[in-house]
């Protein structure tokens, strides 16, 4: 594989894109407008820079990473693709709208991958006349740092599609992890609930915000705690994933806590917004 392009510029979009050119990969990175563009592309050179800060690469390579990626906010720009990695909003409706488009534009043999992190590859490939070279390639945030990669299997997806993705995935230098397409698959699954019950926990007033993130850290070794990394992910992210869960399994074991949705409603969406369950320099 050699063309890869990434939809979305988003938190996960430009991360993905910033580690497939820091891998030698040239990407094609699309969003809707040239200012999200403009963005996303001066965060991972600002990302690359903590590199060049620590003597670890020059800024001539953090220059010659940064070229490999060519940002359009043209669909049409996927076109030559060897594979299109949909980073865009956890949303069902638009993630169809956007393979079927996808489908239509980009050659046959051109593997759809999503990153979601809930939402069914069943159903998106079911959007296609490809649904064997559909799939789910689900990074983790902040992508540079993390070494997973989830890879989720929808019920039609190839042997060969799947080989091609864990390729891919080492190449990118991360590690692939098979998983079956189950609503939040292995890793939302697990985390979803417990950041959904530290938020009950601040709602119940249990403890403070401090109190539930600095137990979870000091006593569990998490590098983060639950509130913290709730706000580092995207509170909207989040109550997304919670509905995927509990619309999924029918259990009311995953409903998002009343304040998680509260806080969505007003705009405070973690740290990209400037507020969530702390407060952020924009
Ligand atoms: N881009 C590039 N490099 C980055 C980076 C970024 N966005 N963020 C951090 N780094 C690098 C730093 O430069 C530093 O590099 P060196 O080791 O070379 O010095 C290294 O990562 C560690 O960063 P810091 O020293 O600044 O900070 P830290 O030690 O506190 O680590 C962290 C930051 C890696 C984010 C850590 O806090 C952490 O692991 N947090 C938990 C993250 C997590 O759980 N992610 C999964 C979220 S769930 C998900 O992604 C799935 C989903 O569907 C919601
Ligand atoms: P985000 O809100 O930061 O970015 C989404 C981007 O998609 C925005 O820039 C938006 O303009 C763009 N977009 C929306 N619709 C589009 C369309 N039709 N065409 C092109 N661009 C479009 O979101 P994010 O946090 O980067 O999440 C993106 C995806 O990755 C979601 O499916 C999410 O569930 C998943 N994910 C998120 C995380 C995380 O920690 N935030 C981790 C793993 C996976």
């Amino acid at each position: 594989m050699k063309a890869i392009t990434v939809i979305g510029g988003g938190t996960m979009g430009n991360g993905i894109a910033h580690t497939a050119a820091a891998s030698g990969f040239d990407v094609t990175l699309i969003d809707v407008s040239e200012a999200i563009l403009q963005r996303a592309v001066s965060t991972i050179t600002s990302n690359l820079q903590r590199g060049v800060d620590k003597g670890k690469m020059t800024a001539g390579e953090r220059d010659a990473i940064v070229g490999r990626i060519r940002a359009s906010s043209d669909l049409g720009a996927a076109a030559g693709s060897d594979i299109v990695i949909e980073a865009i909003v956890e949303n069902l409706d638009a993630k169809i709208r956007l393979f079927a488009e996808l489908d239509a534009i980009t050659r046959p043999e051109c593997i759809l991958a999503s990153n979601t992190s809930s939402i069914s590859i069943t159903k998106l490939a079911a959007a296609t006349k490809r649904p064997e070279n559909v799939i789910g390639m689900h990074f983790m945030n902040p992508v540079p740092v993390m070494t997973l990669v989830e890879v989720i299997r929808g019920i039609a997806t190839s042997d060969d599609t799947y080989r091609r993705v864990e390729d891919l995935s080492k190449q990118m230098g991360k590690t692939p992890i098979e998983v079956n397409d189950y609503p939040g698959f292995i890793s939302n699954r697990v985390l979803m609930p417990m950041i959904n019950e530290a938020i009950f926990a601040l709602y119940e007033g249990v403890a403070t915000r401090e109190a539930i993130d600095g137990v979870m850290k000091l006593g569990m070794n998490h590098p983060m705690g639950p509130l913290t990394l709730a706000d580092f992910i995207g509170l909207d992210v989040c109550l997304a994933i919670l509905r995927v869960l509990e619309q999924g399994f029918g259990d009311p074991k995953y409903r998002p806590c009343p304040l998680l949705v509260k806080m969505v409603d007003a705009g405070w969406l973690g740290r990209k917004s400037g507020r969530g369950f702390y407060e952020y320099r924009k």
